[in-house]
């Protein structure tokens, strides 16, 4: 990690850890989206780190992977908030005591409601396993195999108060031809874990988080 030692306000630019890469993850499941991204950034390969991990489901697989990686998580369990805002203001105030200036969601089972998108407007992604908007929702990779389309894929979008909806950042192409359910879905994972970094470095460099 090289950290460029000079005084002018070149610095912030230089330093591989500015405060405007500081990614919280928000993931439910498994977590192999989250392993691509820690991953990305422990190998310099993103000029970001995952600060917090926010997972919903103290059972799941992700917080044994956030372990590895000595990312600090916060377990949140919904059922013990009255209402959703009660429930996004309490992740928010984690949120800023990381300093955090982007949230991806991955594998994240909930939408996403006012508190945490008026205050990060612009600033919370999802990826979804299909080419939106076809196949929003569960099962979006099951969906394309049995609906029989030749060509699905990857999305990266903004999220806003609907599900899956939100503009589109980047997608990526994947054929569904010639394979099982379980080959189109390792296709589709492997798409996933190099898309969804690409889209934090093009966010960092074009859209001024
Ligand atoms: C991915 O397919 C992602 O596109 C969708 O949920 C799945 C999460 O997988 N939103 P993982 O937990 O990252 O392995």
């Amino acid at each position: 990690m090289s950290v460029v030692e000079t005084t002018s306000h070149q610095t912030l630019k230089s330093t591989n850890l500015t405060p405007k890469n500081q990614i919280a993850i928000f993931a439910s499941g498994n977590g192999s989206n989250f392993e691509a991204i820690a991953h990305a950034c422990a190998e310099n390969r993103l000029n970001a780190k995952v600060a917090l991990l926010v997972c919903d489901n103290p059972d799941a697989f992700v917080v044994q992977r956030a372990k590895k990686f000595d990312i600090p998580v916060f377990e949140i369990q919904p059922k013990n908030y009255t209402t959703k805002a009660d429930y996004e203001t309490e992740i928010m105030q984690i949120l800023k005591k990381y300093n955090i200036d982007l949230i991806c969601l991955a594998g994240y089972m909930r939408l996403v409601s006012d508190v945490l998108l008026n205050e990060y407007e612009g600033k919370i992604i999802n990826i979804h396993p299909s080419l939106l908007p076809a196949f929003k929702g569960l099962n979006a990779i099951q969906q394309a195999f049995e609906y029989g389309v030749k060509l699905t894929g990857v999305t990266t979008h903004f999220v806003d108060k609907t599900m899956d909806g939100g503009k589109i950042i980047e997608q990526v192409a994947v054929s569904a031809e010639n394979c099982t359910l379980e080959e189109l879905e390792t296709r589709i994972h492997a798409v996933e874990h190099e898309l969804y970094v690409n889209t934090i470095h093009k966010l960092q460099t074009h859209y001024q988080l």
